[in-house]
C-alpha cells in the first residue's frame, strides 16, 4: 500500500490533493472527500486539512462546488473565466465552478469519526455540511419531496453516463460560447465523451451563467432537470451520517429527520420500478423516469433505502444476471458501470461501461449492509486485483482489466487503502 500512499502525496499541491496528476488539477468535491477518507487511514491531520480547504469553497447560500480552483494556474478546461461566478452575489472569494456534486463528506466524517479522535474537528466542519445539506433539500427540492435535483451531468459525478441521453435529446444548443475542449489532452478521445454530449455540457453551463446561479432561477429554467438515485441515496445516506454526528456532538436533529422522513417517503415511489426491479432516475421536466439501467441502481443499497425484498431483486435478478453485470462472456471483472443489455455500452468510454473503484466501494458497503458478504467480499477483491495489475487508474476496461482515463487517481488510491486496511463492517438491515 505504499503505492497508494504515494499517489496521494504525488497528488498533494499542499493546499489540496489533486484527484489526477494532468487531467484534473484542481480540488473536486467528492474526490476529495474520499481523498480525505483514504488520507485518515496514514496521516489524519492532513486528511482534516484536505477537508478545510474543500470547505473554503462553499457559497454563502450554502452550496459547496464540484470543483475549487484555488487560484492554481492550469490548462484545465472549463477555468474560472469561463463560469464568471462573481456575477452571483452567494459566490465565495474563491475561484469554483457554479454547480455541486454528490454529497459525500458528511458519511467520510462519520466514518473517520468512528475510528478516530476527531470530536473537534467534526464540530468544526458540522455547521458547513448542515448548511450544505440545507441547501440540497430546499434550494433543489422541486416539488416538495425533499429528494434533490441535479441541473447538469458533471452534478451526478457519473458526467457521462448514458442515462443522461435521453434529457440530451430535447436540449438542442442554439448558439454555444466559444471553448475548445482540454480533457483529451491527456486521455484519448475513444476515453472521454462524445462531441455531442460535449457541446451539451458547455451549454447548459452557458446557461447558468447568463442565470448568475440563482437557485430558483436555476430550477425554473434549466434545460437539464433531474432527480438522481446515485445523487439522492448519498444524499439520504449522508443525513443517516449527519444525524448520528449531530447526535455525538449534542447538537438537534429535527431539521435532519424532516428531510430523511420525506425523503424515506418519496425515493421508493419516485425511483423503484416494480416490473422490472429496478431503481431509475426521473426527468423533471418531461416527468418520467429515465429507463436506462447503470449500475447506480445498486446505490440505494448503500443507503439502507431498499427493502429486503427490494435488495433481494437488485441483486438476484441484476447484479448476479450473466446478460446485465455479472461476469461471463467477454466481461471478466465487477462491476461494470452500464448493464451489458444496454445499446449504449463501450467498454472503454468515460461511464458507458469501465469499472470504476468508486462505484465497486458503494456496491461493497451496500451489499454488507444487506449482509450479502460474500459476493461484497468478490467485490472487494477484483477491485483490489484490477489496481495491482493495472495500477491506480480512474477507471478499467472490465474486459481485460487494462487502465483507462487518468493515470495515478487519487480516489483509487485512497479507496485502495480504505478497502484493503480498513473494511467497514456494516450493520445488516433491521
Ligand atoms: C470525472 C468524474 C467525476 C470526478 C472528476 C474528478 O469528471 O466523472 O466524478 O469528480 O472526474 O476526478
Amino acid at each position: 500500500m505504499d503505492r497508494a500512499i504515494s499517489v496521494l502525496r504525488m497528488n498533494d499541491t499542499g493546499v489540496f490533493t489533486k484527484p489526477g496528476p494532468h487531467q484534473y488539477p484542481h480540488q473536486w468535491n467528492w474526490d476529495s472527500a474520499l481523498i480525505a477518507l483514504g488520507l485518515s487511514h496514514v496521516d489524519l491531520p492532513r486528511a482534516q486539512a484536505e477537508i478545510r480547504s474543500l470547505l473554503s469553497g462553499q457559497w454563502h447560500d450554502g452550496m459547496l462546488p464540484s470543483v475549487v480552483y484555488h487560484s492554481i494556474p492550469s490548462d484545465y478546461f472549463p477555468n474560472p473565466q469561463f463560469w464568471q461566478i462573481e456575477n452571483s452575489p452567494s459566490a465565495p472569494s474563491v475561484p469554483t465552478t457554479g454547480i455541486t456534486q454528490p454529497p459525500l463528506l458528511a458519511t467520510v466524517v462519520k466514518l473517520i469519526y468512528d475510528r478516530q479522535p476527531i470530536h473537534d474537528f467534526a464540530g468544526e466542519v458540522y455547521p458547513a455540511i448542515l448548511h450544505w445539506h440545507r441547501w440540497l433539500h430546499t434550494a433543489r427540492d422541486a416539488d416538495g419531496s425533499a429528494l434533490a435535483c441535479i441541473i447538469h451531468p458533471w452534478e451526478s459525478g457519473t458526467d457521462d453516463s448514458p442515462r443522461w441521453l435521453h434529457l440530451f435529446e430535447s436540449i438542442q444548443p442554439e448558439a454555444l460560447p466559444e471553448f475548445q475542449r482540454g480533457d483529451t489532452r491527456y486521455v484519448p478521445a475513444t476515453e472521454r465523451p462524445n462531441r455531442t454530449e460535449y457541446e451539451r455540457f458547455i451549454y447548459l453551463i452557458d446557461v447558468f451563467r447568463k442565470l448568475n446561479y440563482a437557485p430558483r432561477e436555476l430550477l425554473a429554467h434549466s434545460p437539464f432537470l433531474a432527480q438522481d438515485v446515485l445523487f439522492n441515496a448519498i444524499l439520504f445516506r449522508a443525513d443517516e451520517d449527519l444525524r448520528a454526528l449531530a447526535i455525538s456532538l449534542g447538537r438537534p436533529t429535527d431539521e435532519i429527520d424532516g428531510w430523511r422522513r420525506r425523503m424515506q417517503q418519496n425515493f421508493n415511489t419516485r425511483f423503484w420500478d416494480e416490473k422490472i426491479g429496478l431503481y431509475y432516475d426521473y426527468d423533471v421536466r418531461s416527468g418520467r423516469p429515465i429507463p436506462v439501467n447503470t449500475a447506480s441502481t445498486f446505490l440505494p443499497l448503500f443507503a439502507g433505502l431498499p427493502s429486503k425484498e427490494q435488495a433481494q431483486r437488485l441483486v438476484e435478478e441484476h447484479l448476479l444476471n450473466p446478460v446485465e453485470y455479472a461476469l461471463r462472456g467477454e466481461v471478466r471483472h465487477w462491476v461494470t458501470t452500464t448493464a451489458k443489455t444496454e445499446p449504449t455500452w463501450e467498454a472503454r468510454r468515460y461511464w458507458r461501461g469501465p469499472v470504476w473503484i468508486i462505484t465497486n466501494w458503494f456496491i461493497i458497503e451496500g451489499l454488507r449492509r444487506y449482509g450479502y458478504d460474500d459476493l461484497a467480499e468478490t467485490i472487494q477483491q477484483d477491485s483490489l486485483d484490477l489496481i495491482e495489475a493495472s495500477g491506480f487508474r480512474e477507471y478499467y476496461d472490465a474486459r481485460d482489466g487494462s487502465g483507462c482515463g487518468s493515470d495515478d487517481f487519487s480516489w483509487s488510491a485512497a479507496l485502495a487503502l480504505e478497502l484493503s486496511k480498513f473494511p467497514v463492517p456494516m450493520k445488516a438491515k433491521s
